[in-house]
C-alpha cells in the first residue's frame, strides 16, 4: 500500500516534533513543508520546504491523492488569528491528518478530530472528546471525560484531572495542573507551571499557584 505523504503547514517548534514523529507512524511519510519564512528547498528536520502557505500551493498538493496536511502554526496569544488562517485555507477535513505518536496512550473510546497532534508519551483517558487543530505536547495527561474544543494547545507535562472543558483556542502552558471539573473559557491562556483550581473566564490569562487572573 502506498504511504500517505504528510505536508506540514508551519515551521519549527511543534512542526519539527511532527516531522520527526512521522518516522514512527506506519503508513505515512513526511513529505515536506509549506512555510512562509524559509526559502523553497530549505531542509527542516530533513524535509524540504515546498513553498509558501498559499491556496495555490495547497491546491497543487491536493491534486496528489496521497497528500494529507497537518498544521503547526502554534503561537501563544495568537490562537484566534491561527484558527482564522486555518479556516481561510479551506482544506477539506478529509485531507487533514491527525498524528498520534505510537508512544501515546489514547483510550479506545476517545474521539479525536482532524489536524490534531498527540505527541510523545501523551495519555488521554476514556470518554474524552478532542477537537480539530489541537496539539498535545510530550507527556501531557488528559483525564477522563474531558471536552477539548478546536484549536487548543496543551503544553508538555501538563495534567488535566477529570471532567473539565477547554473552550476553543485555549492555551495551557507547560507543567500546568488543572483540578477536576474546571472549565477554561475560549481563548484563555494558562501560564507555565500554574495550578488551576477554579474556572477561568474566556479571553483571560491565568497564572500562578493557585492561578489568578492577570490584570
Ligand atoms: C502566561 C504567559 C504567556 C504570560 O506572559 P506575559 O503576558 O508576557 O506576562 P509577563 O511575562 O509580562 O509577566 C507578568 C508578570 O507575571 C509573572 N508571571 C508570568 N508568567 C508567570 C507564571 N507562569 N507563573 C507565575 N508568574 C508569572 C511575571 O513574573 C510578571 O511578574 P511581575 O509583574 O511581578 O514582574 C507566560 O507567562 C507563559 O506562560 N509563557 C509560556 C508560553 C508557552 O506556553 N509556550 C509554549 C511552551 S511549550
Amino acid at each position: 500500500m502506498k504511504k500517505k505523504k504528510i505536508v506540514i503547514l508551519g515551521g519549527r517548534g511543534d512542526g519539527e516534533l511532527i516531522a520527526w514523529a512521522c518516522r514512527d507512524v506506519e503508513g505515512i511519510e513526511g513529505y515536506g513543508w509549506l512555510n512562509d519564512h524559509e526559502n523553497k528547498g530549505t531542509q527542516i528536520a530533513c524535509l524540504p520546504v515546498l513553498g509558501k502557505i498559499s491556496k495555490g500551493e495547497i491546491n497543487n498538493l491536493i491534486s496528489d491523492p496521497e497528500v494529507l496536511f497537518i498544521t503547526a502554526l502554534q503561537k501563544v496569544k495568537q490562537a484566534q488569528e491561527r484558527l482564522k488562517k486555518i479556516k481561510g485555507m479551506e482544506i477539506p477535513p478529509e485531507r487533514y491528518f491527525s498524528l498520534i505518536h505510537p508512544s501515546a496512550y489514547v483510550a479506545p473510546n476517545v474521539k479525536v478530530g482532524y489536524d490534531t497532534f498527540i505527541g510523545f508519551h501523551v495519555c488521554i483517558m476514556a470518554n474524552s472528546i478532542i477537537g480539530n487543530h489541537c496539539s498535545f505536547r510530550s507527556s501531557a495527561h488528559v483525564g477522563h471525560d474531558w471536552v477539548i474544543k478546536d484549536g487548543c494547545f496543551v503544553g508538555p507535562n501538563s495534567s488535566l484531572l477529570g471532567r473539565g472543558v477547554l473552550g476553543e483556542g485555549v492555551h495551557i502552558g507547560p507543567n500546568v495542573s488543572i483540578r477536576e471539573r474546571v472549565k477554561i473559557g475560549e481563548y484563555a491562556i494558562v501560564g507555565m507551571g500554574s495550578v488551576v483550581t477554579k474556572d477561568v473566564p474566556a479571553h483571560t490569562i491565568a497564572i500562578g499557584s493557585p492561578a489568578r487572573i492577570k490584570e
